[in-house]
């Protein structure tokens, strides 16, 4: 006892006893802190996914099921995740309405917020492709050469050599990838959906992804200062060929047509 009080009196024991409170005091903020954030994190996520719930179970579970395990009138979305639902459901292709060879590109019937509530829901089915951020679509600083060559090589196959799409097999076409947002570009990528094929981050990293956005959007702005006449929709010779077919090909028929008449009028009188 008496050792403990001689110690107490030593002139830095004031000192020791602060640092011991200080480190003690910053030892429980850090346990505490991030768990307490954590914690709120969590019921915000699980509240989400609540209401993206409701949301589905009004909108979707008729043709995808009221688990998401899918019907005859729609695929399972169990792992097909976050990304897939923003891009369906952020491009209005989602909800579905009637069946066809594809499913269009409508008019956007949520709003993102509740976009966000149905991928978290559809999200905790399955972990699949999680929405990007802001920053992973950002392509700010990336290489557009390098951009137009992973475009030439991946995509232009089916969306033609400046994004501007064309037809497909079976009534199925590659749309215009014109106004496209970036957000939707790298889902596009990510989730390959329909015919598409998909890149994920695996086959082609998330660096790659944002160099063919940034091609995209330069190849589009370019399309908006057309160096002037008529583009005949920048699709190359092959439409500048088809141009005058059946323009060329038109203007003999017309000219066949009325020689043709004039015979015959010659011949009556
Ligand atoms: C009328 C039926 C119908 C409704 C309603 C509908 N879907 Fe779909 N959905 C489909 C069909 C059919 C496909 C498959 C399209 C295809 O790949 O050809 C599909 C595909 C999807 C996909 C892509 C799945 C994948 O493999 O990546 C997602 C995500 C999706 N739907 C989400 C939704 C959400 C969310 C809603 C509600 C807001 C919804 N759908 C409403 C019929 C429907
Ligand atoms: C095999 C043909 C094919 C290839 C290759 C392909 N796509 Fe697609 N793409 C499609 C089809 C088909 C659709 C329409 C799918 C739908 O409507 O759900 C599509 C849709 C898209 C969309 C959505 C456009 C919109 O209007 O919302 C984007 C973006 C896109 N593709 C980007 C790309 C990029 C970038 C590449 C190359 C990395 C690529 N695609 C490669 C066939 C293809």
């Amino acid at each position: 006892m008496k050792k403990l009080s001689a110690r107490r009196r030593h002139p830095l024991a004031a000192v020791v006893v602060l640092l011991l409170a200080l480190a003690a005091t910053g030892g429980l903020y850090a346990a505490f802190a991030p768990a307490g954030t954590a914690k709120a994190d969590e019921t915000a996520q699980s509240l989400a996914i609540e209401e993206g719930k409701k949301l589905y179970s009004v909108g979707c579970a008729s043709c995808h099921g009221t688990g998401g395990q899918g019907t005859s009138d729609g695929p399972s979305l169990v792992g097909v995740g976050s990304a897939s639902v923003d891009f369906q459901v952020g491009t209005g292709r989602m909800p579905a309405q009637q069946p066809g060879a594809q499913v269009p590109k409508k008019k956007v019937i949520y709003s993102q917020a509740e976009i966000d509530q149905l991928a978290a829901y559809v999200a905790s089915l399955g972990a699949g492709p999680i929405t990007p951020t802001d920053s992973q679509v950002d392509p700010a600083g990336a290489d557009v050469a390098k951009g137009g060559e992973l475009f030439r090589t991946n995509c232009a196959q089916c969306h033609n050599f400046t994004g501007e799409g064309g037809a497909l097999t079976h009534g199925k076409y590659a749309p215009s990838l014109e106004g496209v947002s970036p957000k939707h570009l790298y889902e596009a990528m990510q989730t390959g959906p329909q015919n598409m094929p998909s890149f994920p981050d695996t086959t082609m990293p998330e660096k790659e992804k944002k160099d063919i956005i940034a091609y995209v959007q330069a190849v589009n702005g370019e399309k908006t200062v057309s160096p002037g006449g008529l583009s005949l929709g920048g699709l190359g010779p092959v439409s500048e060929g088809l141009f005058a077919w059946v323009f060329g090909l038109g203007a003999l028929i017309a000219v066949a047509i009325w020689v043709a008449a004039h015979t015959a009028k010659a011949k009556k009188s």
